[in-house]
């Protein structure tokens, strides 16, 4: 495995390859994003993973500084798993500039769920993946593949709309939400939590299970379930930002005739204690 810190030498290497297939990442990487590069490795003739903390996509108040950095960790693990390429490039070589030039997503895909509580956040996102696309890539002969999560269920949807509305040569491929055993979606913030706090996420998805439940129940008054289900989560000491039903393809809340099984995803985000949480249950 090759671990590539400057675009030159990226390009250098992928030159006598054909087909990347590219996971995008910002390290401290759990068996969710081993799942995603274990993924990429049935699909082109080279896997490449980019490790990079996106400045972009964070506010000011947000965990840009103490976001955890493992790269030595990361590496020896995607050695294992027989990774061919990481690129890992400082600021300075990715950001040379300030990054003026942006990919601002429409209003409409991105200014809702998690764009309204972190304005921002898909501009940084669709920047940084339309320049990393062209980092790895620009010369590839070949079929283009990347792989997503869907714990990140609306950056998954936004993507797959920039990389079409841009008609760029790559197929997005998304990959399932990785679980603890208690059914806690893996992510680089649960290091965050505390013993009991830790002991109490997996609350999260129950109420987005639970919310679900109601609607595959009949309940049509979503208002109603998404209050409660917030509620269920307040009470429990949680501070949630939404607990929302909306359609799978454009996250949009569901008419009468989009309440029914395989349309639907339930999203939640709620912070506890200092560590905000995302996951969602498509049903
Ligand atoms: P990061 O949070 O590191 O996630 C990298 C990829 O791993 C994303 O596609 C995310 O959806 C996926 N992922 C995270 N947890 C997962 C889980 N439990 N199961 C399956 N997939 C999971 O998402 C980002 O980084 C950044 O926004 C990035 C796209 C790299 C741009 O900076």
């Amino acid at each position: 495995m090759q671990v590539i810190h400057t675009i030159a030498e990226l390009r250098q290497a992928l030159a006598r390859y054909d087909s990347p297939a590219f996971v995008p990442t910002m390290g401290n990487l759990h068996d969710g994003h081993l799942a995603l590069v274990r993924r990429a490795r049935t699909l082109g003739d080279v896997s490449v993973v980019s490790i990079f903390v996106n400045r972009l996509q964070f506010l000011p108040h947000e965990d840009f500084d103490t976001y955890p950095r493992t790269l030595d960790a990361d590496c020896a693990r995607l050695a294992e798993l027989g990774c061919d390429i990481v690129f890992a490039p400082a600021e300075s070589e990715l950001y040379p500039q300030p990054q003026t030039f942006k990919v601002q997503p429409p209003a409409a895909l991105a200014d809702l769920l998690e764009g309204h509580f972190r304005p921002g956040f898909f501009t940084g996102v669709c920047t940084v993946v339309m320049k990393l696309f062209q980092c790895v890539f620009a010369q590839a002969k070949g079929e283009r593949h990347a792989v997503f999560g869907k714990k990140d269920y609306q950056q998954l949807m936004i993507i797959r709309q920039m990389v079409q509305q841009f008609a760029l040569p790559i197929t997005i491929h998304g990959g399932e939400i990785e679980r603890a055993p208690d059914g806690l979606a893996l992510s680089s913030r649960n290091g965050y939590l505390s013993p009991q706090e830790r002991a109490e996420a997996p609350q999260l998805l129950l109420a987005l299970r639970t919310l679900a439940a109601g609607v595959l129940a009949g309940e049509h008054n979503l208002a109603a379930l998404e209050h409660h289900a917030m509620q269920t989560l307040a009470a429990r000491g949680w501070q949630p930002d939404y607990l929302t039903v909306r359609r799978r393809e454009d996250l949009q809340p569901p008419t009468e005739h989009d309440l029914q099984p395989g349309r639907l995803v339930a999203l939640g985000a709620a912070r506890l204690g200092r560590t905000r949480l995302i996951d969602n249950w498509e049903f």
